[in-house]
């Protein structure tokens, strides 16, 4: 029992439901697919926690050199008394923020990652005693709950990890988070901007190969959780490029013909010789596209902030 709040809002086994459905429906369509989600176990977050440490990687240092400037505007423009994240993860850029709202009351860290939120939860305990930290273990995209705290909140969705989502998800996602704040709230949104495609290509194939491991993690929790025999080894990780969608996609690309059997669905799948799995899409964004999307949810943009090369975006949004 951890000494802060952790609440699960999920039935115990939704995550096994979820993940059998997912893999069934991603596994035996064409081109296969598996949502990003399921990356995160244990391994997958901390992997994560290495790729935002690369060289190439370059969107974490952008944000946080973002949150370090702005941080002070964003807290005097919203005066949160409750900051909740989405997709907290380690919770380390948000120290930023949380050093900034001064009269912050409550932080609710949401994530799918128990294991993420757990450590993160027992550092802040350690550093910040006096703040009420109320972990959510929750998936973001389905009907997200939030407990009653006192307001007004700030609702962070760092990382560009809203470029995870396909464009009809966003949209359903930012109604959804619309729809949870009242007058006063505000969202704090990060974005992966659009640029030179072989610096987004290498920040998704780096060179010491951290994400090719992370990539292949997700087939290491297939094999766990429902018994599959995956060989991670039989396949590449590859990064693309998409110009139309303005994406990259990772996938995992089959080294043969091979059959993998997947023991608790009862299900065997074929896959071709250089046939891919697509593991995430992870969409880059332009102002005003992102300024329409936030419209459409009922959300109007008041502050649109970058860091000095101009990578990454952070904007604040409040409700119309
Ligand atoms: C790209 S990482 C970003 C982590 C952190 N916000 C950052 O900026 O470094 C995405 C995080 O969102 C979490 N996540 C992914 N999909 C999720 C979902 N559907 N619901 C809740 N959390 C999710 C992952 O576990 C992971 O911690």
């Amino acid at each position: 029992m951890s000494p802060f709040r952790v609440t699960r809002t999920l039935p115990e086994d939704a995550t096994g439901a979820a993940l059998r459905a997912d893999v069934r429906s991603g596994l035996t369509r064409t081109p296969k697919t598996l949502p990003p989600k399921w990356f995160y176990d244990a391994r997958g977050s901390a992997l994560f926690e290495e790729i935002t440490a690369l060289p190439e990687y370059y969107p974490t240092r952008a944000e946080r050199e973002i949150l370090r400037d702005r941080a002070t505007e964003i807290a005097a423009a919203t005066g949160a008394r409750t900051l909740v994240e989405l997709g907290s993860g380690s919770s380390e850029k948000t120290r930023h923020l949380l050093d900034a709202l001064t009269g912050l009351h409550t932080y609710v860290p949401v994530d799918v990652s128990e294991s993420a939120l757990v450590l993160a939860g027992e550092a802040l305990l350690e550093e910040r005693p006096e703040l009420d930290v109320h972990a959510l273990i929750a998936d973001f995209t389905q009907g997200l709950a939030l407990p009653e705290t006192p307001g007004p909140r700030l609702v962070a969705f760092l990382g560009g990890t809203i470029g995870n989502l396909l464009p009809a998800e966003r949209a359903a996602f930012l109604t959804a988070v619309r729809a949870l704040m009242v007058p006063g709230d505000a969202l704090l949104l990060g974005t992966d901007l659009v640029k030179d495609e072989q610096v987004l290509v290498a920040a998704y194939d780096d060179a010491a190969g951290v994400t090719s491991a992370f990539n292949k993690n997700v087939l290491a929790v297939v094999n766990r959780e429902l018994a599959a025999d995956f060989h991670p080894d039989m396949f590449i990780h590859v990064a693309v490029w998409d110009p139309e969608e303005e994406w990259i996609e990772m996938r995992l690309r089959s080294r043969t013909a091979q059959t993998v059997k997947i023991r608790a669905l009862d299900l065997a799948v074929d896959f071709a010789a250089g046939e891919d799995l697509r593991t995430e899409v992870s969409a880059k964004f332009r102002p005003d596209g992102v300024r329409a999307e936030l419209a459409a949810a009922g959300l109007a943009r008041t502050h649109w902030w970058t860091d000095a090369k101009g990578r990454f975006a952070l904007s604040l949004s409040t409700a119309v």
